[in-house]
């Protein structure tokens, strides 16, 4: 059942040409498929020839060149079909079968959405539409015939070229397709609805003339012009700093409302969730417009990285997702706040994906192995990936990795190939050993970085000696050592930059790129006139853990205040606030004496540093609101949990609320200006811009600082707020901090009501737009309200709730994992309710069902009563009847681990 990276062989045979013909019903769906197929091998040597086959796929007829096939000449299991010996040279195979997309909630395959039919191949979905070689180094031509119902389906699309349309008998119509690409299955789709169209056109850098078409349901139409226009951005964007030119003369995307992740990169027919298309203002935060730009960038950016050049197998994944991350993170940086958007990946990448590759799911960007493939669209193959291939832009410079991009499109256009042929493409265009930045593929975990730093007045030389080292992940005792590339400079007492001279070596000016590449290494930079402060890491330049020893507050108030690195600027304030995070939570546990609110300020609260730091930051004019906003926000708790053995997870909430409530109180009037200064002019329309962005996520941090101290007078304002509120971004901020405010420990009667009142009265106002609930649904769930278990439990059966619709799921039952107040309650009621989620969900959407079982791989993170229950979850979910592989897989190795 699992699939190994080192068993990889060729097809046997390749698949040329595709002809599919779908004949759409309510009931029964018909697939027949022509197959030209061209051997490998040489006539004598004719091995069988399997095609993959889910077992919901009814095989009704075979013809090998036009003969039924004898009934012993194939066989059939639930896995796929094998015909037993093909025949000599070149054949035709026509494969035809039944399904009901009706009953596939597995979202897998085709299936219906919203009345409509629609498809996910990616990664094996294909084999649930017909009987295929389902692997990606199969690249074929395709065409296809959709008929179906006109009146029901008017709109029939599917990849490529419109060649041909018409009318038929009782009232059907058909389309063909013609996709002059080779591409493999999963790239493959179809949609039949009726849905509402906007189109647009983009005329490329050549002078061609692209129809771009936003596909919708009728009522949902107004809502996909900033889609458009990121479209039409990333397609002029990938032309100018990719050179990379539309290769099509249309571009399709679909909205629907049920899908198991963000989008599918479909050849000329991407297929979206409908959360990452349709926004209005007041629909939509400004986060959800920039998720929005990012996903229709990445999913367009895809058509190269991916389509034209594709993976040879699934292992390889991270070959065109770490790179299309990349591509798509350098877009929205472009677009927006390059500081800002580096801020927000590093904290993410920080946040989820540092765990997971310190869990029992560890795995290198490019996994050995797996039982469901779909377990591996992870944060490790996605960001980390991303990660690595921006290493290679630190090692080689911007253009640099231009022209190693530009030669592995010369080399792999039209090919399926591996992470090895990308790093040789980036070598061999510069002419470098790339070899020492391989290891990232094979290896899992995030390295740790420590620094040691000696600074002699006397020669004036400054030395910086490296130790890394990776610890031992499920499956990989040892750890060699990675390359790191270290982009520095170092800072003198006045702020200034110090110019940089290695001993013996050229000028450097005041920043460059070490690399690092052995366990323990040193590097001894002469003429540096003073003991300096050094900014190391500079825009997070390797995704691993630094510790510099030594280093002070003072250095870090320094790197605060004028580092040019706008990165490490947010870094030097995010670490002072981790260090005295970790002080409090230390202080917290180690004491029973008084209330918490005592014993933390005995240890001293929240250092007068910290509060003047994020003083500073909010009265510097110079300084951009969204940066701010991330300047002055508290460490998540998921990248300090890993720096606390065996931690509460309650407990590590309060003392951030306590932090907070501090904070708030002593920066009371700086607060309450930023509010001020940033608020809505009367009258101002909305707009997705940076600087309108920056004023309202300076003003809605403000807020939410004031609301943890939970005064009945910031609950009026908040209330007034959220009914005032003119655009989705200021809406649903006065309600989670109403929220936050309500959930306060001890919080005020009046809190509590203030937020009922105003959980209820937003339902009422969006109770006719899901994706609106959605919003409501996480806030509910993820909510800190102590004993919020059984009001999560009443929300399953409220009518806004569907448990067959992926979006519901992640925001109830994810947003739930989210609390650390109730998913980790003492009592493990937390734990019992998701794993009770869990297997209702599998036996309707594994996909969706693993995703939620991903909750409880953290376990070791946690205290030894929580871990016992965690462990018990995940053996009662593994000891259940009928599970799924895709669980299976997630719940077995974790408890192995
Ligand atoms: N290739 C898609 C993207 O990253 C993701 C599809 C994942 N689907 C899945 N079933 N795992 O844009
Ligand atoms: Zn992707």
């Amino acid at each position: 059942k699992e699939c190994f990276r080192k068993d990889y062989k060729p097809p046997p045979y390749v698949i040329d040409t595709v002809h599919l013909t779908f004949l759409l019903n309510e009931d029964v769906t018909r697939v027949e498929s022509r197959l030209h197929i061209l051997p490998k091998q040489t006539d004598e040597q004719r091995p069988p020839l399997f095609l993959n086959g889910r077992s919901d796929v009814k095989l009704v007829a075979l013809k090998v060149n036009g003969e039924v096939a004898p009934e012993d000449a194939y066989e059939v299991n639930s896995s796929g079909l094998t015909l037993k010996s093909p025949p000599a040279g070149e054949f035709d195979l026509e494969v035809h079968t039944e399904c009901q997309p009706q009953n596939n909630t597995s979202l897998e395959g085709l299936y219906r959405s919203g009345g409509n039919f629609c498809t996910q191949c990616e990664a094996e979905g294909f084999r649930g539409i017909t009987f295929f070689q389902d692997r990606p180094d199969v690249m074929a031509t395709y065409t296809t015939r959709i008929e179906a119902d006109k009146s029901k389906y008017p709109v029939l699309l599917s990849n490529g070229n419109l060649v041909g349309s018409g009318e038929l008998d009782g009232g059907r119509h058909f389309t063909v397709w013609e996709d002059p690409f080779r591409k493999p299955c999963y790239l493959f789709a179809l949609v039949a609805g009726d849905l509402a169209m906007k189109e647009d056109t983009f005329k490329t850098c050549s002078g061609r003339d692209v129809a771009l078409r936003i596909f919708t349901r009728a009522h949902d139409s107004g809502r996909v012009d900033f889609a458009m226009q990121s479209l039409k951005r990333s397609m002029k964007w990938d032309e100018e700093v990719f050179g990379l030119e539309y290769d099509l003369d249309l571009f399709n995307i679909v909205a629907v409302d049920d899908f198991n992740m963000g989008a599918m990169e479909n050849k000329s027919l991407n297929i979206f969730n409908s959360r990452l298309v349709l926004a209005t203002p007041d629909t939509a935060t400004d986060g959800d417009f920039a998720r929005i730009e990012g996903v229709v960038g990445h999913e367009y950016f895809h058509n190269y990285t991916g389509n034209r050049v594709t993976c040879r197998d699934w292992f390889q994944l991270t070959l065109k997702e770490g790179l299309t991350v990349y591509r798509d993170q350098e877009f929205s940086a472009d677009m927006n706040s390059r500081p800002v958007k580096r801020v927000e990946d590093v904290s993410r990448l920080r946040a989820a994906q540092f765990s997971e590759d310190n869990g029992p799911m560890a795995h290198p960007i490019r996994p050995e192995s797996y039982i469901k493939m779909d377990n591996f669209y992870t944060l490790t193959v996605y960001e980390k990936g991303a990660e690595v291939v921006r290493m290679y832009e630190a090692v080689l410079g911007k253009e640099g990795f231009r022209k190693g991009m530009d030669l592995y499109f010369q080399r792999h256009d039209g090919q399926a190939v591996t992470c090895d042929d990308f790093l040789a493409a980036m070598a061999d265009a510069n002419g470098e050993d790339l070899s020492a930045l391989g290891k990232w593929y094979s290896q899992a975990g995030t390295p740790r970085l420590t620094v040691t730093t000696d600074y002699n007045p006397s020669d004036k030389t400054y030395k910086l000696r490296f130790q890394q080292a990776t610890d031992a992940t499920p499956g990989q005792p040892e750890k060699a050592a990675v390359l790191i590339p270290v982009r520095l400079g170092l800072l003198a007492k006045d702020g200034s930059e110090i110019p940089l001279k290695l001993q013996g070596g050229a000028d450097l000016g005041t920043e460059t790129v070490l690399r690092v590449t052995e366990a323990d290494q040193e590097f001894v930079f002469q003429d540096v006139p003073e003991a300096p402060v050094p900014s190391l890491l500079r825009g997070f330049s390797a995704p691993v853990r630094m510790t510099v020893e030594g280093q002070t507050d003072e250095d870090l108030l320094h790197l605060l205040a004028h580092d040019t690195d706008s990165f490490n600027r947010w870094e030097a304030g995010h670490v002072l606030a981790k260090k005295l995070m970790l002080v409090l939570y230390s202080a917290a546990k180690d004491s029973n004496e008084g209330t918490l609110e005592q014993r933390l300020a005995a240890a001293g609260g929240v250092k007068a540093s910290l509060v003047g730091a994020y003083r500073s930051l909010l009265t510097d004019s110079r300084v951009d609101g969204t940066f701010k906003a991330y300047a002055i926000s508290l460490p998540e708790m998921s990248e300090l949990i890993d720096k606390i053995p065996g931690a509460d997870p309650t407990l590590l909430h309060e003392v951030r609320e306590f932090m907070t409530r501090e904070l708030a109180q002593q920066l009371r009037s700086e607060l309450e200006a930023a509010i001020k200064e940033n608020d809505c002019v009367p009258g101002e329309a909305y707009e997705f811009s940076a600087a309108a962005c920056a004023r309202r996520a300076l003003k809605n941090k403000a807020l939410g600082y004031l609301s943890a101290l939970g005064e009945p007078e910031v609950t009026e304002q908040l209330l007034r707020r959220l009914k005032e509120a003119t655009n989705m971004t200021d809406e649903i901020s006065a309600l989670a901090a109403l929220d936050r405010a309500g959930a306060r420990l001890g919080g005020t009667a009046s809190g509590v009501e203030a937020r009922t009142a105003a959980m209820d009265g937003y339902y009422s106002k969006w109770e006719k737009e899901p994706l609106v609930i959605l919003k409501w649904l996480a806030l509910q769930a993820g909510s800190n309200v102590p004993g919020n278990v059984a009001a999560v439990k009443r929300l399953m059966s409220h009518p806004a709730f569907n448990i067959n619709n992926p979006n519901n799921c992640y925001s109830l039952f994810l947003g739930f994992a989210r609390s650390p107040v109730n998913f980790h309650a003492a009592d493990g009621s937390g734990y019992e309710f998701l794993g009770d989620a869990v297997l209702a969900v599998d036996k309707i959407n594994h996909q969706v069902a693993s995703r939620i079982v991903g909750a409880f791989t953290t376990f070791k993170q946690y205290d030894a009563e929580r871990q016992s229950m965690m462990r018990a979850q995940l053996q009662r979910i593994l000891d259940t009847q009928g599970l799924s592989e895709n669980v299976f897989e997630i719940a077995s190795k974790s408890l192995k681990a």
